[in-house]
């Protein structure tokens, strides 16, 4: 059952929309300023906020600019008062889905609902909320992320070994940190350890500390990133880079758990939990003789994989919104949200640079743009042409994977509206655009109670 928010300061009011809407088979949550619309909305259930323009203290428009910033997805409507046209004209610049103007025609107002309800569900993303900024940074709605944030909150109890694989900015480092913050460890240091950033000869050292005297410079004994780790949790980022020389004595401490100092005869103990992370294909390179199938294995207990982005598209625009509200900030700037055209370039383009792309793209566009919204002008040539070329390309299974699951007779129900809007409501244009029968299209109609 689709939620709806009502905004209003008066109680009637409030009173009479949500009898109304409660007896239309909507269910209704009322509230009576911007801060508890703020906080309620936040909560993630409301499928469309209805507000009144003139609120005590934040307007109504301050409002609908908030969830613009927040929730683009989410539809809000905005009732206004009596032909003051420039407030209309000014809601809707600012991203309402529609206004009412007073006294509300209550008809209307729920022919407009659920006109509303169906267009936006053919884009939106279901229920963005900012709980997800609790899932440990992790941002994603996709089911392919949330796979991952689950595989992250079962194996983070246990000490078993981790690997993390994905292409490069996929977000290997930052599911590595998911899974130490979601641990018992959580307040014992997590240590990382590049090992494609360290030469062959110094990563021993690295890991395991020396003595003192042991070579020229080390002037003291000195831990290595292992011993740090202790009880905590050690990232081995880049595994895939390891010399082989190296790879065995790493195995080695995986499988006795205890180590020596370089040039050192004590024989000490690490409870580090170790995660490793590699873009490469381990199995192949344990094919080609590049890695030592042994370790592998070691390291290989529990793999979490994660998807590219363009295997999630569905994330794209709430990784551009987390990202839009970082650099806005970080740059001082008001920047409301993406231009629609924007949104689509971002969300068509390939991404071979996955999340990292996306994000230093959207840095830039906050950096260049001129409005308050990112347009397509702020982004780079590649993503314009994307978008360009998309124009004229045909759809593909995919294009909506917001589609799949959705009923067939809410996509038929979605289609006759769209064409029905398209030909402004003239029913012989919108059912030869559909390539059925006015007859077959009032039949729909009724059934889908667009009459
Ligand atoms: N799901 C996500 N939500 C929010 N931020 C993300 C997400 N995934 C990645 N990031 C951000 O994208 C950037 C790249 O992520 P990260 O460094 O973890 O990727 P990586 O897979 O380790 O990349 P590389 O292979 O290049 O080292 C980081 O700034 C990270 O915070
Ligand atoms: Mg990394």
């Amino acid at each position: 059952m689709h939620r709806i928010l009502v905004v209003d300061d008066e109680r009637n009011i409030r009173k009479v929309l949500s009898t109304y809407l409660q007896k239309e088979g909507l269910a209704v949550e009322t509230v009576r300023n911007y801060e508890e619309a703020v906080h309620k909305i936040s909560e993630g259930s409301i499928d469309l906020v209805l507000t009144d323009m003139r609120l005590p203290g934040l307007s109504g428009l301050h409002l609908l600019q908030w969830i613009k910033r927040k929730q683009p997805y989410l539809p809000v409507l905005v009732i206004t008062a009596y032909g003051s046209i420039d407030n209309a004209v000014e809601v809707m610049k600012n991203g309402a889905s529609s206004y009412l103007t007073k006294p509300v025609d209550m008809d209307e107002m729920l022919t407009l609902i659920r006109h509303t309800l169906v267009k936006e569900q053919v884009v939106k993303n279901p229920h963005p909320t900012d709980e997800i900024l609790d899932r440990f940074g992790i941002i994603g709605r996709s089911p392919a992320i949330n796979k991952v944030i689950s595989t992250v909150q079962i194996v983070s109890s246990s000490r078993a070994n981790i690997l993390i694989t994905g292409e490069s900015g996929t977000g290997k480092e930052l599911v590595a940190g998911a899974v130490h913050s979601a641990s018992s460890r959580r307040s014992l240091p997590f240590i990382a350890i590049n090992c494609a950033a360290i030469p062959a000869d110094l990563i021993e050292n690295e890991l395991f500390g020396h003595e003192k005297g042991t070579f020229t410079g080390a002037v003291s004994r000195e831990k290595g990133k292992v011993e740090m780790a202790d009880n905590g949790t050690l990232f081995l980022d880049e595994i895939g880079e390891m010399s082989i020389a190296m790879q065995i004595k790493l195995l080695r401490f995986l499988q006795e758990r205890t180590f020596y100092r370089i040039g050192g005869r004590e024989q000490i103990v690490s409870n580090c939990r170790i995660i490793a992370a590699t873009n490469r294909d381990l199995e192949k390179e344990v094919e080609n003789g590049n890695f030592r199938e042994d370790l592998f294995y070691r390291l290989n207990v529990i793999q979490i994989h994660i998807p590219t982005l363009r295997e999630r598209k569905e994330d794209i625009p709430l990784l551009a919104g987390h990202f839009l509200d970082k650099y806005a900030a970080e740059n001082k700037k008001f920047i409301r949200g993406i231009d629609p055209q924007a949104l689509e370039a971002l969300i068509h383009y390939a991404w071979p640079g996955n999340i990292r792309e996306l994000q230093n793209i959207i840095e830039r566009g906050v950096v260049l743009s001129r409005l308050d919204t990112i347009v397509l002008d702020d982004l780079p040539k590649k993503l314009r042409n994307t978008y360009l070329d998309r124009a004229d390309q045909p759809l593909e299974e995919g294009d909506f994977p917001e589609l799949s699951g959705m009923p067939l007779a809410e996509l038929e129900r979605i289609a006759v509206l769209k064409a029905l809007k398209a030909e402004n409501w003239n029913q012989t244009h919108a059912a030869k655009k559909l390539g059925i029968t006015r007859r077959q299209l009032r039949t729909k109609m009724e059934k889908y109670q667009l009459l």
